[in-house]
């Protein structure tokens, strides 16, 4: 079976047009603050992530229907960029937004809750899916950076809150369904993870596409301690990374792990000073954002197929996607730039 992301389609439809920003400095880099829309929350359909197809045989062909579908879906979709009004008032609960970088093709979501160490309240999950989905469609930003505080990442779901949940209420209230936003955005997104990164929040760094770790940074799944389990993929993605072994440890002991050690596992890509982790994110976005947006955002599916299938059926969606570039303005602008040594001018068509 292969499980091929959906979402581009009904998420180029659901257009917003409510982002408001100002210009500010953050820390070295240009940062401007993106206003959200009051309560309640953009509640639009949830959109199915994925969708299990049941024969290889069909995969090329499926596959290149919908790769061809999500590029005419991302050429016919508008600039939103320009719809900024000079606001600087903020009016998140939660996390903070910003862009940043010299190109300002930077969005930065900074979960904002310190007394309670970032800890996953439902506001906070439904203000971040409602900001990812706001960049997700705003063309002027590249890659998103999620962070937190120097103390804390997230320090998992809110346990006060989830204490009274019965099981009929999880089922029922589909508990944790709220969460996917990350996983199914589009968009790179890099964690930035200085302190804790416990539970939930080890999981929603391990659903975004890079993680770099400030020095001090922890990462844990301690939930074994609270009489429950990880429910955020804890038990999934922190296996396919660290192995079985040290997985099975973390999870069955909730023992904590370094950033370095976290590295040498190949959970975090990189290990940098504290003060310097939220600049070398944006960085990272800022490289990224010389690429095509459009072939990224290919080549993020293409690398996140290889966690959600056999290697002979990832080796044909990349194939695939391989060759559907070639239908592409960018790839034709990549190869000729090459070709006449001047750099590329690309236009995420
Ligand atoms: N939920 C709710 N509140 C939390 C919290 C959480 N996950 N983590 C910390 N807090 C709160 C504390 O209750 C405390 O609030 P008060 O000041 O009102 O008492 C405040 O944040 C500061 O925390 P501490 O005083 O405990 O700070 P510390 O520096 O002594 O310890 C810590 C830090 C080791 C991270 C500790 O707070 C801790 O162990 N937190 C819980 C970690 C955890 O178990 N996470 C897993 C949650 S379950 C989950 O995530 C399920 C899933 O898979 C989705």
């Amino acid at each position: 079976m292969i499980i091929i992301p959906l979402v581009a389609a009904s998420i180029l439809k659901n257009r917003q047009d409510t982002l408001i920003t100002s210009s500010w400095d953050f820390r070295s880099t240009n940062v401007r603050s993106h206003c959200p829309p009051k309560p309640p929350y953009c509640s639009s359909a949830p959109t199915p992530g994925v969708t299990v197809l049941p024969k290889m045989a069909n995969v090329a062909k499926i596959f290149a229907s919908r790769a061809q579908g999500l590029l005419q879906a991302a050429a016919r979709q508008p600039q939103v960029a320009a719809r900024f009004s000079s606001s600087s008032t903020n009016t998140w609960e939660y996390i903070k937004t910003e862009v940043a970088g010299e190109g300002k093709n930077v969005a930065v979501i900074t979960l904002n809750r310190p007394k309670a160490l970032n800890a996953l309240c439902n506001g906070l999950m439904k203000e971040l899916s409602t900001a990812l989905q706001q960049f997700g469609k705003d063309k002027s930003i590249a890659a998103i950076v999620l962070t937190g505080s120097e103390k804390a990442f997230a320090a998992g779901a809110d346990i006060k809150e989830m204490l009274p949940n019965t099981y009929s209420q999880c089922i029922q209230g589909n508990f944790l369904n709220d969460w996917t936003e990350v996983a199914r955005t589009q968009k790179p997104i890099i964690a930035a993870v200085n302190g804790y990164a416990l539970g939930g929040g080890c999981e929603l760094a391990m659903m975004c596409d890079i993680i770099y770790a400030g020095d001090k940074a922890k990462f844990g799944q301690p939930e074994i301690a609270l009489g429950t389990i990880p429910g955020a993929g804890g038990t999934q993605r922190l296996t396919r990374v660290v192995g079985k072994s040290k997985a099975m440890e973390m999870c069955l002991t909730g023992n904590m792990i370094g950033a370095q050690e976290a590295e040498k596992l190949g959970l975090a890509s990189k290990v940098v000073p504290a003060d310097q982790l939220l600049a070398e994110a944006v960085k990272l976005g800022e490289k990224i954002g010389t690429h095509s947006n459009l072939i990224v955002q290919l080549c993020k599916e293409s690398v996140n197929t290889a966690y959600e299938t056999t290697l002979q059926e990832g080796l044909k969606f990349e194939r695939r996607v391989f060759h559907a570039t070639f239908s592409t303005a960018d790839r034709k602008e990549g190869m000729t730039a090459f070709a006449e040594k001047r750099p590329a001018k690309f236009t995420n068509e």
